[in-house]
């Protein structure tokens, strides 16, 4: 395989960097030179957005160059405050790129709105004739949303679970929406406050809380990578990175900032896309309790060719269109940057852009400690 050659853009001044990402982008010199000067959401924009505003807060935004994702090379934008992250995040793409890059995939936008159904008398009872009437929620749920219905997206399936509680059983009634490239929570907010009215009459119950799920199990990505033994500096390095994943695999205190380490990479690409970062954090770290421990997100194996395997599969909710995303100039230039329209791409980027973060780092820590390879990098 012929090694894809990704430029170290390190060295680079700002305005070099500006030119690279004009050569090797679709943005143009004004899109890049509003990212410059920090002038892309004004106050009078800010005011708009969110309540009580006085003015805009600044952050980095920097550029990993060298993705390759699915066979697409692209400049992944990154906001944040931490050094070191943009550059050991670069470090795994480059590596991951000499490898053929990642290959990522997702299980399609679907997401979770819960409605909790209160005095139930019979819940078994209860939970089968919702089942049995789940169309007439559907119904109700996809009235309140035409748009999302007419792009092939809305509410596709009902799940009702009863569970045990400190004040006694409860029927949760889970409404499964598919929201296409949006990020969804407005649009299944209205699908359960639409569809309740039609389970407590069901039920004869009554329906409290009608709110999405941030843990969004039905709307995984995934990535993987392979990178040669060679590239990693021999097969004993290889199963360092073998035994750090089993040490994060085993120790929830280890874990916690193994994932920590792979949020470093995502956290910066949401922030930049104006995506909601909080949904991202609880959504991946609930699916990282998932088996009742918290544990790693991200896996590292060795294969037969002694090899090195990582992948990652987390929740994955985010959006392309709407919310501030559509609002925030500085987060359509960071799409646009990528050449993303669909949040399935949107997705696999971002995952794979957590797997590059945790190589990288993972590789700094296995060979040259993190504190050498960080005083490396600032000189
Ligand atoms: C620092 O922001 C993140 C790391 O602690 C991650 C890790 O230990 O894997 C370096």
């Amino acid at each position: 395989m012929k090694m894809r050659e990704v430029k170290d853009i390190t060295a680079m001044s700002v305005d070099e960097r500006i030119a690279y990402a004009k050569a090797n982008s679709p943005l143009t010199e004004e899109e890049l030179q509003m990212i410059k000067e920090g002038s892309a959401l004004t106050t009078d924009r800010a005011d708009q957005m969110v309540e009580n505003v006085i003015g805009v807060y600044s952050l980095p935004y920097s550029i990993a160059p060298g993705f390759v994702i699915n066979g697409k090379e692209m400049i992944v934008p990154m906001v944040g405050e931490e050094p070191y992250v943009t550059k050991s995040t670069t470090s795994g793409a480059r590596l991951a790129a000499a490898n053929g890059g990642f290959t990522a995939s997702t299980t399609g936008s679907f997401m979770i709105g819960q409605i909790q159904m209160l005095n139930i008398e019979n819940p078994e009872t209860a939970r089968l004739k919702i089942l049995e009437d789940k169309q007439r929620l559907i119904e109700a749920a996809n009235k309140v949303d035409p748009v999302l219905v007419s792009f092939g997206g809305g509410c596709t399936d009902v799940e009702v679970r009863t569970i045990e509680t400190m004040i006694g059983q409860m029927v949760i009634i889970h409404l499964i929406i598919n929201v296409c490239d949006a990020m969804g929570a407005q649009a299944i907010n209205a699908m359960v406050e639409a569809a309740a009215p039609i389970a407590e009459e069901i039920t004869g119950g009554k329906a409290n809380l009608k709110v999405l799920s941030n843990y969004a199990i039905y709307r995984l990505a995934r990535a993987r990578v392979c990178i040669k033994k060679e590239d990693l500096g021999g097969e004993e390095n290889v199963d360092k990175f073998v035994s750090a994943y089993a040490f994060a695999a085993a120790d929830p205190f280890r874990a916690a900032t193994n994932n920590k380490g792979v949020m470093n990479g995502m956290i910066p690409v949401v922030v930049a896309t104006g995506n909601d970062t909080r949904a991202v954090e609880s959504g991946v770290h609930s699916y990282a309790a998932r088996n009742g421990r918290y544990s790693t997100i991200t896996i590292w194996e060795k294969n037969n060719n002694g090899d090195l395997e990582g992948m990652i599969e987390v929740p994955m909710a985010v959006g392309t269109v709407g919310g501030t995303t559509k609002f925030h100039p500085a987060a359509q230039v960071s799409l646009k940057m990528m050449g993303i329209t669909k949040a399935d791409d949107f997705e696999k980027v971002i995952v794979s852009v957590g797997l590059a973060a945790n190589l990288g780092v993972l590789y700094s820590l296995v060979t040259v400690g993190l504190h050498g390879d960080f005083e490396s990098a600032r000189k």
